[in-house]
């Protein structure tokens, strides 16, 4: 994880989002950073220190004058990887943006080099106030990164903008801007989820795939800089910037993969491709009475074996391979047969690994380099693993022939 030993700074200010403030830390936390909250004197109305006490990486902050460190702004700024505001009120935001010191968060915010997220929550006739407006455009031009508030329930029962964001996109908006930005100006393809090839109106032919570790591929793509099109058959919430393209069948991912793959730098297929698809899809439900049904199948286009053969120079090609025994051998000879430059292996039939679930364990395999066993993970990890392979190709690509 990019989060994993970072220093964050989380100031909490005084909303009553506050305490998805507390989400926020837990999920920062688990995601392996360190902790640092800092809460106002208005936080503290809404929830009380001992929480973030107790969830926090240290003991929460809460005055400038009687910390442990004399003097716990520079302490903190300087030490910070990223300083992390949610809520953002209205006040915080002015104080920021007139570089205005009055409390230890707003001396923290000036006091740091670090990048800067702010996720601003307040009333709809607030945040739609053209001083709030002003404040948050000045921080945008300065380099301050936003997480734009939803649409929803706010206090006292009202409904509009000014909601904060959900603690999940928070904290992966700070996931973005800590990663390296190696994949920078690539553009990358991602397919994801196991095809539905239809039989009838109502049933089809698929597979157990999730799409999960497709999707993590994605988001990993993305929060490294990637310009990422996902072509998924499921509906899972993804990092925002990535351009979903929604399909059912092989036929449907084929015509979305083909559509952008001559300008792709990295095509990783991850999707469960039916291999065969009915020749025939009834127009009408196939009834019982009728007796059982003969589905004639005919194969789908092999995607990923018609990229490899029309793949030009500089670009990338991954497969997967999803297999229940001899699997670095099957691999290997889908990695040849495809024309792939790497294949990512998995036993599913061990434990733990591939459909569903949230873990998996691969060998990622590549024409020109060892076999590499990424022992059993998160689909994340998994996902940071194979573009780290990917990048490692790619600069073996170009390296020129020795003479
Ligand atoms: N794939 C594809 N198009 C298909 C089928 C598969 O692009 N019609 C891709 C998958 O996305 C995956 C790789 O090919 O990246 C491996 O798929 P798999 O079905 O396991 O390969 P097969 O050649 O069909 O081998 P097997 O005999 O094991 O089914």
């Amino acid at each position: 994880m990019t989060l994993q030993g970072r220093r964050v700074v989380l100031g909490v200010s005084g909303g009553i989002a506050a305490y998805k403030a507390v989400d926020v830390c837990r999920r920062l936390v688990d995601a392996g950073a360190h902790v640092a909250p800092v809460l106002t004197e208005g936080a503290l109305r809404f929830i009380g220190r001992t929480t973030f006490d107790a969830l926090g990486s240290e003991r929460a902050h809460v005055s400038l004058w009687d910390d442990e460190h004399p003097i716990p702004h520079t302490n903190l700024g300087q030490s910070a990887d990223l300083v992390l505001v949610a809520p953002a009120t209205a006040r915080v935001l002015g104080l920021y943006a007139a570089g205005i010191s009055d409390d230890l968060l707003t001396n923290v915010l000036l006091a740091t080099r670090a990048p800067v997220l702010v996720a601003p929550a307040m009333h709809t006739e607030m945040w739609e106030h053209a001083s709030v407006r002003d404040n948050l455009a000045t921080l945008r031009r300065r380099g301050v990164h936003v997480v734009e508030p939803g649409i929803g329930r706010l206090a006292g029962g009202d409904v509009g903008a000014g909601r904060l964001a959900d603690p999940a996109d928070i904290v992966e908006a700070a996931e973005r801007l800590l990663a390296p930005a190696d994949l920078a100006g690539l553009k990358v393809i991602v397919t994801a989820g196991g095809t539905r090839e239809p039989i009838d109106p109502v049933r089809f032919i698929s597979n157990r795939s999730s799409g999960k570790q497709g999707h993590a591929l994605a988001d990993e793509a993305a929060a490294r800089g990637a310009s990422v099109t996902l072509v998924t058959t499921v509906d899972r919430p993804t990092a925002t910037g990535i351009d979903v393209v929604r399909v059912d069948t092989a036929a449907e991912m084929a015509d979305a993969v083909f559509a952008a793959s001559d300008a792709a730098d990295v095509v990783i297929m991850a999707a469960a491709v039916a291999d065969f698809r009915p020749v025939a899809v009834a127009a009408h439900k196939l009834k019982k009475v009728d007796g059982p049904p003969e589905v004639r199948l005919e194969p789908t286009v092999d995607i990923l074996a018609r990229l490899g053969a029309r793949k030009r120079p500089g670009q990338t090609l991954v497969g997967f391979a999803a297999e229940t025994d001899s699997v670095a051998a099957n691999a290997r000879d889908k990695l040849v047969r495809k024309g792939a430059d790497l294949v990512v292996a998995n036993d599913v039939a061990a434990p733990s690994v591939g459909f569903e679930h949230d873990t998996n364990a691969v060998v990622i395999l590549g024409q020109h380099r060892p076999d590499q066993e990424v022992a059993l993970t998160d689909k994340r990890a998994v996902a940071r693993a194979v573009l780290d392979a990917v990048l490692a190709t790619r600069e073996q690509n170009q390296e020129p022939p020795a003479p």
